[in-house]
């Protein structure tokens, strides 16, 4: 038996006992005529002393002990003179008798430490060391612990979980496939799936009834703090439903995983339409961890001979609640801040409302302290605040806006990684219109189906047509997205056409779901939650890197076994590749 305990089990109620204890060397102390290894496995870390009753060839053993080397200690446990409360097994030590090295290591390119002095570089490379990181490794149990706080609960609720193919047709969900050449069919070509979306439709149709499946799904776009090439979803769908179902269902998972896995009980998630969300929040996924909502002051602010906001199609102000105090400094970093290309605003105006003073802005020129009140009324500013203005025409001004919002509750510390507001967007646009293809696109996907009350101006004002559709949204981050399907043959069609298919192409392309909902296809929808997402927002993170046990880096490369790579030239001609 290598081991009676784990590093992380010993307590004072073991005192006495002989155990053996089996893992990696974190610490070694060697203080001549006593040693201190810290002992560390998976469960946690205990003290391994060698005193002065060991004899001197245990001792010089010790010496020859590097960071990481793989040990076997047997003693007897005792309690410890100096107590160490930061560690669960701080009130004992393992006093060694007998001790092997059961596989020596090289020194580790960076300290194997909750703070580490390793980049993420190297980290990332040596990811196997890193992954012996406490904080790294508390996060992939995390995401264990939710996957199976989701399995129990779509199992109790009669889902059954099917996998579906990896090497399939491509799948339209708007991202580029990635594509692997198929050696017997030369010539023709695998798709990696975006999603499972056909598949989980087909499945409705052979009558699972309620689908789910946690699945990994590859999509080739530009990476992100949220995104990866290959990441998880938790892809499910049911028959016989409408959007309340589907809602409600999945509103009861979420408040099942925060109680179990966070302990936060949550009373119904707020809903909000798609059109109000850009209205209040220039965005379709708001952090409604904090108010600053848009008020709009287009009528206030024009005609007063200010050419900016009376050319301006739009002007908006935000409230920051106790900002009135910011530096002069600090204004020019935030004007600076949404002039950068990637927001693109062209400048921002600033109004301090100051306690028993009257409002001063950047724009006295133009406006009466008596009209800068009443833009602070419009806002609701309170003594103390700061009002913030961008304009232009309304759709690059929301944009613009909703960034200096986060960052503003960046700054403020309004967005504390410790508070979730979920929430759900709904009645998503069905289509929008790509102006460099000049035609329509499905927002969501081609099955998504239209809300019935806006079936009739499909062709007459696509622009207009509300999708049934909803996405989960927590903290500002889009977690989850679905919709109510489109089962109708001859609604499908119409799709198809809005979308400038042709009867053949749309019959290339997804013959197969054609046919399929010619044999009975049930009335059905759901909806798939990004897994990874879901992990790093419970776990505090901006990043779905740190959940991922061997993610990609921002170039979509895995640097620890170097791929993407060349392939061999007999690998390639045998693809017919060559
Ligand atoms: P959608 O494309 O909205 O819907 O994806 C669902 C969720 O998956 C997550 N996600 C990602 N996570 C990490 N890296 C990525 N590259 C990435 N792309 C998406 C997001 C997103 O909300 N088939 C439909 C679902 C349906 O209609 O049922 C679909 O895939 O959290």
């Amino acid at each position: 038996m290598y081991r009676t305990h784990t590093c992380g089990e010993l307590r004072i109620a073991h005192a006495g006992s002989t155990v053996t204890l089996a893992g990696w060397a974190a610490r070694i102390r060697n203080l001549g005529s006593m040693a201190f290894i810290d002992l560390r496995d998976r469960y946690g870390i205990t003290q391994i002393a060698f005193n002065e009753n060991v004899g001197m060839d245990l001792l010089s053993m010790v010496a020859g002990v590097g960071r990481e080397y793989v040990l076997q200690v047997k003693g007897k446990v005792a309690e410890r003179a100096a107590r160490n409360p930061n560690l669960p097994t701080g009130d004992v030590e393992l006093i060694v008798e007998e001790f092997t090295v059961l596989n020596p290591s090289l020194t580790p390119p960076f300290t194997i430490e909750n703070e580490t002095d390793g980049g993420d570089d190297i980290r990332m490379q040596y990811r196997y060391l890193d992954l012996r990181r406490e904080p790294v490794r508390n996060n992939l149990i995390l995401r264990h612990k939710l996957a199976q706080s989701v399995r129990n609960f779509l199992s109790n609720a009669g889902f059954l979980e099917v996998e579906t193919p990896v090497l399939i047709k491509s799948t339209p969900e708007g991202a580029r496939d990635f594509v692997v050449p198929s050696r017997m069919n030369p010539g023709q070509w695998y798709a990696l799936p975006q999603s499972p979306q056909t598949f989980k439709q087909l499945l409705m149709v052979s009558g699972f009834d309620k689908y789910f499946q946690i699945v990994k799904c590859f999509r080739d776009e530009d990476l992100r703090a949220d995104r990866q090439p290959e990441f998880t979803q938790i892809d499910c769908e049911m028959s016989f439903v409408e959007q309340e179902d589907i809602l409600q269902t999945f509103e009861g998972m979420m408040k099942q995983l925060f109680r179990e896995v966070k302990g936060i009980e949550f009373g119904d998630f707020e809903r909000m339409t798609y059109q109000d969300a850009m209205r209040r929040f220039g965005s379709d996924k708001p952090d409604m961890r904090f108010g600053m909502e848009f008020c709009d002051l287009t009528d206030l602010a024009q005609g007063k001979g200010f050419g900016v906001f009376d050319s301006a199609e739009s002007v908006i102000g935000i409230c920051a609640p106790s900002a009135a105090g910011f530096s002069r400094k600090q204004l020019d970093e935030l004007t600076e801040y949404v002039k950068r290309p990637q927001i693109g605003a062209k400048g921002m105006v600033y109004c301090r409302f100051e306690e028993g003073m009257p409002p001063k802005s950047s724009v006295d020129k133009f406006y009466t302290p008596e009209q800068l009140a009443e833009w602070g009324a419009r806002c609701n500013v309170k003594p103390g605040d700061l009002l913030l203005v961008l304009s232009g025409n309304l759709h690059s001004t929301r944009k613009q806006m909703n960034e200096l919002r986060l960052h503003m509750g960046n700054l403020l510390g309004l967005r504390d990684p410790n508070v979730f507001k979920p929430m759900w967007v709904v009645d998503f646009p069905l289509l929008e219109f790509d102006e460099n293809g000049q035609r329509w696109h499905a927002m969501h996907h081609p099955f998504t189906s239209p809300l019935p009350t806006d079936l009739a101006a499909m062709e007459s004002d696509p622009g207009s047509v509300r999708a049934n559709a909803y996405d989960l949204v927590i903290n500002g981050v889009e977690i989850g997205g679905g919709s109510i399907r489109i089962h109708d043959r001859a609604l499908q069609s119409r799709m198809f056409q809005l979308l400038g298919f042709t009867e053949e192409q749309a019959k290339s392309q997804f013959g197969f779901l054609l046919s399929a909902f010619e044999y009975g296809a049930p009335p059905h929808g759901g909806i798939a939650l990004g897994f990874d997402r879901l992990c790093s927002l419970f776990g505090g993170s901006d990043s779905i890197r740190d959940f991922i046990a061997f993610p990609k880096n921002n170039a979509g490369r895995d640097v620890m076994i170097d791929a993407p790579s060349a392939i061999d030239a007999s690998q390639l001609s045998e693809l017919g590749l060559k």
